[in-house]
């Protein structure tokens, strides 16, 4: 039988592994977060393009063009948006799409910035249309409109704005409306991490909040992050937790495996509720392909909170496929899962006869 999260006692919200932000990364994340373009380990092409764009605004004396940030939730896009404003040595105004609930919201945020300000929009593929609309000539021409009035005597007027920065970010630039993409001049897709980047990170963490830690317990917890460093971040403060009160305080291998053990991450940073996902779809359809929505609806979850928090690094890892009939488990899936091979279905091999690892 299949359990929804609910039943199961996993609360997609609290997992461990989640990489929702919650509100108990609130210091962490702050004391940890980079504060210049080379301290921010890993997404190197990123950087590289960056520091050319924040150079060449710089050296003209132009603002930055509009950015938008996109890729999986937890890869540092919040922190990459306080970077690029202390780059430029700009202010920074922090919001989010859900946040702006009224047309009036944003003139008002839009007419308090100041010159060469960035304004950070957080889920900016949450934006409500109307509000949206504000933001075309804003970002086009520093410019709102705002009607005053109603009916035949309704006027309208135009209001210049500073020259701003707005940095966007989404979990899903597909979803953004075609005329807001088309409006930022620069356009950055953040990776999941690679286990030796998210080692140097994990270390760098260990060292800012004074947890000694070694090169093999560093890897240990890096190689169960599922490729995101606010999960490696959280991962690091419960191994410390366990290595203070059961250990001598300092992080080893010994030590992560036992804490990670009984955290319930797997070797490969699995935990309950990827391993029914997987189970899922070889147990009740096959081993797949099933389409998006059924697999939502037979596991009690949403289908966007599949796409952006499970799937990218399962896609990772190669254990699950998406094909154009919808998603499949891979031989490698079975393999971790302990069941032998046989897909049920005749599609036992995606569209083009590879594994797409995105
Ligand atoms: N902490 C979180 N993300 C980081 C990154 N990319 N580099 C350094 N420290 C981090």
């Amino acid at each position: 039988m299949i359990k929804r999260d609910f039943e199961a006692g996993i609360d997609p919200e609290t997992r461990v592994l989640s990489t929702a932000y919650a509100e108990e990364d609130a210091g962490v994340e702050l004391s940890l977060r980079p504060r210049t373009l080379d301290e921010y380990i890993g997404q190197e092409k990123v950087k590289e393009n960056l520091k050319i764009y924040i150079e060449a605004a710089k050296r003209r004396g132009e603002v930055l063009d509009h950015v938008l940030l996109y890729g999986p939730p937890g890869l540092g896009k919040t922190t990459l948006a306080t970077i690029i404003a202390n780059e430029m040595g700009s202010a920074i105004r922090i919001t989010s799409g859900p946040a702006i609930e009224k047309t009036g919201d944003l003139v008002s945020l839009l007419t308090n910035l100041g010159q060469n300000d960035i304004m950070f929009i957080d889920e900016v593929h949450r934006l409500q249309r109307p509000v949206e609309e504000i933001l075309y000539p804003a970002m086009e021409d520093y410019v709102v409109d705002i009607i005053t009035g109603k009916g035949p005597s309704a006027t309208s007027i135009s209001l210049s704005l500073a020259h701003f920065t707005l940095i966007g970010a989404t979990t899903r630039a597909g979803q953004l409306s075609q005329p807001l993409r088309d409006r930022f001049g620069v356009t950055l897709r953040l990776e999941l991490y690679t286990p030796d980047e998210l080692t140097l990170i994990i270390k760098r963490s260990a060292g800012i909040l004074g947890v000694e830690i070694d090169e093999y317990g560093a890897r240990e917890i890096a190689a169960r992050s599922r490729g995101t460093p606010r999960v490696a971040n959280r991962l690091l403060k419960r191994v410390r937790d366990f290595a203070q009160i059961v250990g001598d305080g300092k992080i080893d291998r010994e030590i992560a495996d036992f804490a990670l053990g009984k955290l319930e991450i797997d070797k490969l940073g699995l935990d309950a509720l990827d391993r029914r996902m997987l189970e899922v779809i070889i147990k009740i359809y096959g081993g797949g392909p099933v389409g998006i929505e059924t697999l939502a609806a037979t596991i009690g979850e949403e289908a966007v909170t599949i796409e952006d928090v499970y799937e990218p690094y399962l896609l990772q890892i190669g254990f699950l496929a998406r094909t154009s009939r919808g998603r499949m488990a891979t031989r490698l899936a079975y393999e971790h899962l302990g069941i032998s091979y046989s897909p049920q279905s005749q599609a036992d091999e995606p569209d083009d006869g590879q594994l797409k690892i995105l």
